[in-house]
């Protein structure tokens, strides 16, 4: 509810029952009608364009009816009302933090000693509540385990299909993750794998990656993973000026390891918002190309912070480990999440699938969950 509304022609201030006062301008007002005839009333999709909005548009009268701001817009001589609580959930007119490298809300960083999040594969597929917390985690923390799935091949698909698509790649629908004789990619090997964000030479990357165990009695092959928003924050914490020229500077990755591709990008290892939030991490030795986009006279700082990022994401205190049995996989957010693989060695046999998916799918279906059943909210 409101209390009152004042105004002039470029501004509307309300009060609302809280006490708190927000200021809103007439042309955001205007362009955030909610009549039917600048937004559509079936799908909410605004029906005009910024110049269809007149450009010397002002207010000559703002007055709380029923609790909600009724405002005439001229030249239109049009009036509008916007509920109360509408008002609300949209402010703009407050202290934003604007500090370079923050966490969005929402999000949670972790290091080792965090219980994994787990969710049970027959659970997610029958039970919205199991289904709609093994999504939120995927959203807080980045990465969620499933156990006590099917053990027959592409069961990874099915992991996908509970909240959108597959994004197909060069490397097809799907990727078979075990040894070969001639790899064309060294994640094909025995190797361990340092962590790392995946396909970094992708723009844009792939933002999930689900890695799905069909069968592991080899020795080693854990699985880690690394909170890379963590590592950034302490970046930021230890050397703010390594943090700077990770964020401000482009770097390269590129893969051409099989005929017909030649993938390269230019994008930063630590990625920030125009407004400074934290939104994407790359990190991956394998794919690194040379980098030629940092001033000669920083390169030798950027390097130094690229090593001590690095060795923030080597340190063991960071990382939780697994083991995936068979039936069993994860999901990672590979905006943020990096993984890495302990080696294994030839006795026994490993054999995982991995694919990857779109995390604004996920979030989709996290949020319609969420609209649908508010009163479910932990
Ligand atoms: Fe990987």
């Amino acid at each position: 509810m409101l209390r009152t509304a004042t105004h002039d022609t470029s501004i509307v201030t309300v009060e609302f029952d809280t006490g708190a006062k927000a200021r809103f301008h007439a042309i955001w007002l205007r362009d955030n009608a909610l009549d039917p005839e600048t937004r559509a009333p079936g799908n909410g999709q605004r029906l005009i364009t910024i110049g269809d909005i007149p450009a010397n548009v002002s207010v000559s009268a703002a007055e709380v009816v029923n609790g909600d701001l009724s405002v005439t817009f001229q030249p239109e001589s049009k009036t509008v009302t916007f509920p109360a609580v509408w008002l609300a959930d949209h402010v703009y007119d407050r202290d934003q933090t604007l500090q370079a490298g923050r966490i969005a809300p929402g999000i949670t960083t972790w290091e080792r000693g965090i219980d994994a999040p787990s969710s049970d594969w027959t659970e997610v597929h029958t039970n919205q509540t199991t289904k709609r917390s093994w999504l939120a985690a995927v959203a807080e923390f980045g990465f969620a385990k499933l156990t006590g799935g099917p053990t027959e091949p592409e069961s990874l698909l099915k992991v996908a299909d509970l909240f959108g698509y597959v994004r197909e790649t060069n490397y097809g629908p799907y990727f078979e993750v075990r040894t070969e004789v001639n790899p064309t990619n060294l994640a094909y090997t025995g190797l361990g794998l340092q962590a790392h964000t995946d396909n970094p030479y992708r723009d844009p990357v792939p933002t999930l990656q689900i890695l799905y165990c069909l069968e592991n009695s080899a020795e080693g092959g854990d699985s880690i993973v690394v909170d890379g928003f963590r590592a950034a924050e302490k970046l930021r914490e230890q050397n703010p000026d390594g943090f700077a020229l990770l964020a401000g500077y482009p770097a390269r990755f590129e893969y051409k390891g099989s005929d017909g591709v030649c993938l390269r990008s230019r994008r930063p290892m630590i990625e920030l918002s125009p407004d400074g939030e934290l939104i994407g991490i790359r990190f991956n030795n394998r794919s690194s190309a040379p980098f030629v986009d940092v001033p000669f006279d920083q390169m030798e700082a950027y390097y130094a912070a690229y090593r001590q990022l690095g060795d923030i994401i080597d340190d063991p205190a960071m990382g939780v480990s697994f083991k995936l049995e068979s039936g069993e996989s994860f999901i990672v957010d590979n905006t943020r999440i990096l993984h890495a693989r302990l080696g294994y060695s030839g006795a026994g046999s490993r054999w995982l699938q991995g694919c990857y998916a779109d995390k604004d799918g996920l979030l989709s279906t996290l949020a319609a969950m969420e609209m649908a059943q508010p009163e479910a909210a932990e």
